[in-house]
């Protein structure tokens, strides 16, 4: 029997929501907001979440990152009024797995449920066949911009120069990380990645560097840290950006010689390991306001690599989606129509490769066509394209029309030349020609929206 867990902070919503569930044949659990949701996680194997965006104390965004933080596998269905529909979408690209709107329909939730369970289900299949076999993520690779990408991690791999990755949300920083590591005469040592951002300022020296039995009150005995268990390896900083200026210091004063203490020890401990950072944040900028090390930034920048977000390779769309879609197993092989690519190529992935591979894995379940068309695609985007033209009560039409009317105007103008940019390769004659206007207006434009040119 499978158990679902209901936070929202409506007693009314709770019970009613149970009752639909219960009478499903799942067990349910209740919470009247994120904390108690997640220490009911904490005691309990709950396989979905059914989560109210809108909470009090801790915000619905915070507990489903929380959630999806210490439990990946399980999944969550965001609930939202429709004054918060934007943050329910928001959730789906941080990893919900779909979204529900108030008010609730019977049909819907028990929809859902069942959809959340079966791809939870497919997911733990999925592990079952890979374990055993080595872990390889493939890279997928169409684009120019990525081949250079490739060339890069090629080079890289063949030194132990220190590596920075910076890229959007979702580019496949990590992949690359991995990938450096792989391809290196290190492959048969260890990969330890760290996220940074996660780390609170008084863990992070033991973290890092270990600890002797005793050195503070909940070390029970001595642990490693994370250099010397990468050590013969790679050891990944992920989201560098976010790191403390504290601990940037310590890192900093460690990396020269890899030489270090565990703390409460005085034993100093020498490891041999490659570095490899990444963030997707402004580097340069958070130097200028202070936040980063300029320092540490030139120590760790000694290759950069750039991941270019989904906007500006929208060649590897296809094969990516398809790829994503014949990663689930368990499930027959499918296929895109080639419109269908062309609808996902032309669509917006602000969440890039992650985004679009929890949206490919929610069609690989839910839709049961051998060859998935451009209709489905567009269904399960849940509006259809603003690229193509829609008569005026669209929901392309009441996206805009929620705007004022010089944002709707800018809006509107950006994909419409963003449209056409696509449609003609980036060959800004072409579009220029093709809308009638001048080059050195579409020029402009271009510049005014920041639209960054694909191949
Ligand atoms: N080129 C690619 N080919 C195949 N899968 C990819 C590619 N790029 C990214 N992915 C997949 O997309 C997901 C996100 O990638 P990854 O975690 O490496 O991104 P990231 O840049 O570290 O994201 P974040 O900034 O959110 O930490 C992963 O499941 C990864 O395997
Ligand atoms: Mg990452």
């Amino acid at each position: 029997m499978a158990s679902i867990l209901v936070i929202d902070d409506e007693p009314g919503i709770r019970s009613t929501v149970k009752d639909i569930l219960e009478d499903e044949g799942y067990r349910v659990h209740t919470a009247e907001d994120g904390p108690a949701g997640l220490d009911i996680l904490k005691r309990e194997k709950i396989d979905a979440v059914i989560l109210d965006v809108w909470l009090p104390r801790m915000g619905g965004i915070d507990v489903l990152k929380a959630v999806k933080d210490a439990w990946p596998s399980v999944e969550v269905i965001v609930v939202s009024g429709h004054a918060s529909i934007e943050m329910a979408v928001s959730a789906v690209k941080l990893g919900a797995f779909d979204f529900i709107e108030k008010p609730l329909s019977i049909d819907r939730l028990a929809t859902a449920v069942r959809n959340a369970l079966a791809i939870a289900g497919l997911r733990e299949e999925n592990r079952r066949l890979k374990r055993g076999m080595p872990e390889t993520e493939t890279l997928i690779v169409r684009s120019k911009t990525m081949r250079q990408v490739v060339e890069l991690i090629e080079q890289s791999a063949q030194s132990d120069a220190r590596v920075l990755i910076t890229g959007d949300n979702g580019t496949g920083k990590e992949l690359v990380a991995r990938r450096i590591h792989e391809l290196s005469a290190r492959a048969n040592g260890p990969f330890i990645a760290v996220n940074c951002a996660a780390l609170p300022d008084n863990l992070i020296e033991s973290e890092l560097f270990g600890h002797e039995k005793g050195a503070f009150t909940d070390a029970v005995a001595r642990r490693k840290g994370k250099f010397e268990l990468a050590s013969g390896g790679t050891l990944f900083l992920d989201e560098i950006g976010d790191m403390s200026l504290s601990a940037q210091a310590k890192v900093l004063r460690v990396i020269q010689d890899m030489r270090f203490e565990r703390v409460g020890g005085e034993e100093s401990i020498q490891v041999d390991v490659r570095l490899i950072a990444a963030t997707n944040r402004d580097l340069k900028a958070r130097i200028a306001s202070g936040l980063f090390r300029e320092d540490l930034f030139f120590r760790l920048n000694v290759i950069p690599i750039r991941m270019p977000s989904l906007a500006e390779r929208p060649q590897d769309i296809g094969p990516m989606a398809e790829y994503f879609l014949g990663s689930l197993s368990g499930l027959k092989t499918r296929r895109l129509s080639e419109e269908a690519v062309a609808v996902l190529a032309a669509q917006e992935w602000p969440g890039n490769a992650r985004e679009l591979k929890n949206f490919m894995e929610r069609m690989a379940v839910m839709s049961d066509e051998d060859e998935l068309s451009a209709e489905t695609v567009r269904h399960f985007l849940g509006k259809t394209p603003c690229e193509t033209p829609q008569p005026p009560e669209g929901d392309c039409f009441q996206s805009l029309a929620a705007l004022p009317l010089a944002d709707a105007k800018n809006e509107f103008e950006r994909r419409y030349i963003l449209h056409h940019l696509r449609k003609t390769g980036y060959n800004v004659a072409r579009t220029a020609e093709a809308i009638g206007a001048y080059p050195s207006n579409v020029h402009a434009k271009i510049k005014k929206f920041g639209i960054e040119a694909g191949e």
